[in-house]
């Protein structure tokens, strides 16, 4: 179990273009799917590889491969699906998984909707995609549906996290890793992440 801060002068300027107010939605949705793919690139670097021969132009080579089980992306509607289009730049042959929650806005709990999970997930790595790690309560939500069917190995992708999110997912699920362009200072009264990025789902799609 870790809490993985990527520290990476693109993802920080990236990220302090979304912090801005003035931030279009169609800037918005391109910084998140830009810092999605570098997410990515971190979050795989465990991913294993095994040695093959190719016939190359110079005669056999010996190169890597992606050897391991296979991947689920996990975004949890709506606001994860503005990191997909960027996971899937770098995993082009993941499967997607859907999982549809919204916080509810008096109680913070999350109310699940919608589910449809990918083939033989309990044979998958899943990587689960969600822009605001705020009180946890969707992360966890969505970890104990996919661990209800059989995934074993689970990685959270988010842009930002709140201590609170972080300490709530660890508690419940210490077998999580957690990686995010950065680690905020609280949540405010409402359950929104400070600084934060606001409401993540309505800036990317424009519903407000
Ligand atoms: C937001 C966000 C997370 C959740 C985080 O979704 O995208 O899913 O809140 O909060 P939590 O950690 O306290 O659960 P929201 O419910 O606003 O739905 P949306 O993505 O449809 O906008
Ligand atoms: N959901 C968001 O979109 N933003 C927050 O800060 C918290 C939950």
């Amino acid at each position: 179990m870790a809490l993985h801060i990527i520290d990476h002068p693109l993802i920080r300027h990236k990220l302090g273009l979304l912090r801005k107010e003035a931030t279009s939605t169609s800037e918005f949705r391109m910084l998140t799917k830009e810092i999605a793919r570098m997410l990515t690139y971190e979050a795989t670097k465990f991913m294993p590889t095994a040695k093959k021969t190719v016939k190359s132009w110079a005669g056999p080579v010996e190169v890597d491969t992606l050897t391991g089980k296979m991947v689920t992306i996990v975004p949890i509607l709506r606001a994860g699906i503005g990191l997909m289009d960027g996971v899937l730049d770098m995993i082009p042959g993941a499967k997607i998984s859907l999982l549809g929650l919204y916080r509810n806005e008096e109680t913070l709990e999350p109310v699940e909707y919608y589910q449809k999970l990918a083939t033989s997930i309990d044979k998958r790595i899943a990587f689960i995609l969600d822009p605001m790690l705020a009180t946890g309560g969707s992360m966890n939500a969505a970890i104990d549906i996919l661990k209800k069917n059989g995934c074993e190995t689970l990685y959270a992708i988010t842009l930002v996290a709140a201590p609170e999110g972080v300490k709530a997912v660890f508690d419940k699920h210490p077998d999580v890793e957690i990686f995010s362009a950065a680690l905020d200072s609280h949540l405010n009264e409402n359950g929104y992440i400070i600084p934060g990025l606001g409401d993540a789902g309505d800036r990317l799609f424009g519903t407000k």
